[in-house]
C-alpha cells in the first residue's frame, strides 16, 4: 500500500522547517520529525520564537507541533523509524579545492547519507529536497548501499526539489504551482514515486504533481533558478541602458510584460538579486556544464551572475559619484539589509556588497532592517564570501567594520545626521514613512538612492531630496558634466 507512517527530515532550515510543517499540518496521520545537528536551531523550533521569520509560519507550526510535528536532534531514533527521509541540508558553493567558487559542496549531503546508512534497519525512501547537481542521486545511492550494515535494507532515491520562495514560503507550500518528483524508471522506483505522491495528494491537486525521471527533476530545479535569475539580470541590464538614454525601466517592463509570451512577473529592476540560491545554483549549473565539456553553455549562464555583480557595483558608483565623488566620513542610512522583503535572511543579500563598496570608500553605514539582528549584519559584513553557509562558520569580525557600521533600531534615527538614504530591501513599511521629517534631520543636500524603486520619487523631490531611482531618467543634479 501507499501508506507512509513516519517521515523524518534531515536539516531544519529555511526549507526543512516550513516544508515539513506544512506536510504535518495537511497529513495529521503521518508523524513528521525534523532533525538537525544544530542544537540551538532545534531548541528555537521548539520555542515560541522560531529560528526563521516567514509570514504564516507560526500559525502552521503552532497548530501541528506536539501533535504530529516534532523537532529533534535524536537522529538515530527517528531516522531508524522513518519510512521516508527527506534530506534538506545546505549545499553551499565550495570555498576551496577543485571547483572552488562554483561547484556545490556536498559534504553535508554525504554526511547525511552516511548517517542514514548507519542507522537503517528497514528499507527507506530517501528524498533529495536540497538543490543538488545533476546525478547526485547516483552518488548518494552508492554511499547508502555500501555503508549500510544490513544487506536486506534497500534504499530508493527520489528527487523532490523545493520551489518555495522565502517570504511567501507558506503560501507556496500550501498552493504550489507544481510539485516535482523524480524517480528511477524501475518497478521499485515507480512504487516509491507513488508513495511520495500519496503524501502530497493530501492537499495538492493531481494535475499539479509531476513525475519525471531522476535527472530531469534535479536539472529542472537548477534550470528554474537559472531562468528566474536570468530574468532579473536581463531587466537590470536594460535599467542601465534606460539611465543612459532617458527611458524608464518600469515603463519598458510594463510594455514587454503585456506580451503573453513574456508575462508581467519578475520584471522589476533592482539593485540585484540575492538569497542563498540563485547565484549558488547558477554557479553549480555552470560547473556541471563544464564538467561535461559544454564550455559555451557554461559561459552563457555565467553572464547572469556577472550582470548581477555589475548591477551592485553600478549602484555603489552612482551613490559615490552622485555625492560629489566622495563618501569619506559621510553617514549613509541603509534601509533594508535582508535580501528581500518579508524575510530575515541575509544570505548573499546585495546589501552586503553595496555596504562593502561604500565602506571601502570611507563611508559610515547606519543600517536599519525590521527583521535582521545587528550581530547578523556585522557577521555578514566581515565574513569571507560563501562562509555564511557553514553551520559552524565564521565568527571573526574585523574592527574597522565594527567602527564604521552602526545597526539602528528605527528608520528615523537611522536617517538622522545622514547625507543619504539607500533603499536596499523593498520592505512595505518604507513606503509609509514620514520622509519630510527625515529630510529635516539630514545633512543637505540630502539624497535618496532607491535601489528597489518603491518610493514616491516625485513626492521626495518636492520635499527637497535629490533622488536616484534605478533605471529611471536621471535627476539633473546627478548628471556629471
Ligand atoms: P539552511 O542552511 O537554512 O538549513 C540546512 C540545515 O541543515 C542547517 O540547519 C544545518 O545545520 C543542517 N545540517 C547540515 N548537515 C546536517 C547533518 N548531517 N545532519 C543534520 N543536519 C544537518 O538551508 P536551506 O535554506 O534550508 O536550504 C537547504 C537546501 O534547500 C539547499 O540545497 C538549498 O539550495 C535548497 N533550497 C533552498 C531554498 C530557500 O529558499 N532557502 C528554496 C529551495 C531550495
Amino acid at each position: 500500500t501507499n501508506t507512509v507512517k513516519k517521515i523524518a527530515c534531515i536539516g531544519a532550515g529555511y526549507v526543512g522547517g516550513p516544508s515539513m510543517a506544512v506536510i504535518a499540518l495537511q497529513c495529521p496521520n503521518i508523524e513528521v520529525v525534523v532533525l538537525d545537528i544544530n542544537e540551538e536551531r532545534i531548541k528555537a523550533w521548539n520555542s515560541d520564537k522560531l529560528p526563521i521569520y516567514e509570514p504564516g509560519l507560526e500559525e502552521v507550526v503552532f497548530a501541528a507541533r506536539g501533535r504530529n510535528l516534532f523537532f529533534s536532534t535524536d537522529t538515530t531514533k527517528h531516522l531508524g523509524e522513518a519510512d521516508v527521509i527527506f534530506v534538506s541540508v545546505n549545499t553551499p558553493t565550495k570555498m576551496s579545492g577543485i571547483g572552488a567558487g562554483r561547484a556545490a559542496d556536498l559534504t553535508y549531503w554525504e554526511g547525511a547519507a552516511r548517517m542514514i546508512a548507519a542507522v537503517s534497519k528497514s528499507s527507506k525512501i530517501v528524498v533529495e529536497k536540497s538543490t543538488v547537481p545533476v546525478k547526485t542521486a547516483e552518488a548518494i545511492a552508492k554511499v547508502l548501499t555500501r555503508n549500510c550494515v544490513d544487506p536486506n535494507v534497500k534504499f530508493e532515491i527520489l528527487s523532490n526539489p523545493e520551489f518555495l520562495a522565502e517570504g511567501t514560503a507558506i503560501s507556496d507550500l500550501t498552493k504550489p504551482d507544481r510539485v516535482l518528483i523524480g524517480g528511477q524508471e524501475t518497478p521499485t522506483g515507480r512504487a516509491a514515486l507513488e508513495k511520495l505522491k500519496w503524501v502530497y495528494a493530501h492537499w495538492v491537486p493531481d494535475n499539479r504533481i509531476l513525475m519525471t525521471n531522476l535527472w530531469s527533476a534535479e536539472l529542472a530545479k537548477l534550470t528554474a533558478n537559472a531562468m528566474l535569475a536570468q530574468r532579473i539580470s536581463s531587466v537590470n541590464a536594460i535599467s542601465a541602458l534606460c539611465e543612459a538614454t532617458g527611458a524608464d525601466v518600469s515603463q519598458v517592463s510594463y510594455a514587454i510584460g503585456m506580451d503573453s509570451r513574456i508575462g508581467p512577473k519578475f520584471l522589476q529592476a533592482s539593485v540585484g538579486f540575492g538569497g542563498s540560491c540563485f547565484q549558488k545554483d547558477i554557479l553549480n549549473l555552470c560547473y556541471v556544464c563544464e564538467s561535461v565539456g559544454l564550455k559555451e553553455v557554461s559561459d552563457y549562464w555565467y553572464t547572469v551572475v556577472a550582470m548581477n555583480d555589475y548591477q551592485k557595483q553600478r549602484f555603489v558608483e552612482r551613490v559615490i559619484s552622485g555625492m560629489f565623488n566622495t563618501v569619506a566620513g559621510k553617514r549613509i542610512a541603509i534601509f533594508g539589509f535582508a535580501f528581500k522583503k518579508d524575510t530575515g535572511d541575509t544570505r548573499e543579500t546585495p546589501a552586503i556588497d553595496v555596504c562593502r563598496g561604500l565602506l571601502a570608500d570611507g563611508a559610515k553605514c547606519a543600517v536599519y532592517d525590521p527583521q535582521v539582528a545587528p550581530i547578523q549584519m556585522f557577521r555578514d559584513l566581515s565574513a569571507p564570501k560563501y562562509a555564511w553557509d557553514r553551520p559552524h562558520g565564521w565568527t571573526k569580525s574585523e574592527n574597522h567594520i565594527m567602527e564604521s557600521v552602526q545597526a539602528v533600531s528605527d528608520p528615523y534615527s537611522c536617517a538622522a545626521g545622514s547625507h543619504a538614504i539607500c533603499v536596499l530591501t523593498e520592505w512595505d513599511e518604507f513606503k509609509g514613512l514620514d520622509y519630510a521629517k527625515m529630510y529635516d534631520s539630514m545633512v543637505k543636500p540630502a539624497f535618496v538612492f532607491d535601489g528597489r524603486n518603491i518610493l514616491d520619487h516625485d513626492a521626495l523631490r518636492k520635499i527637497g531630496f535629490v533622488v536616484y531611482a534605478l533605471g529611471k531618467p536621471l535627476d539633473p543634479f546627478l548628471v556629471r558634466g
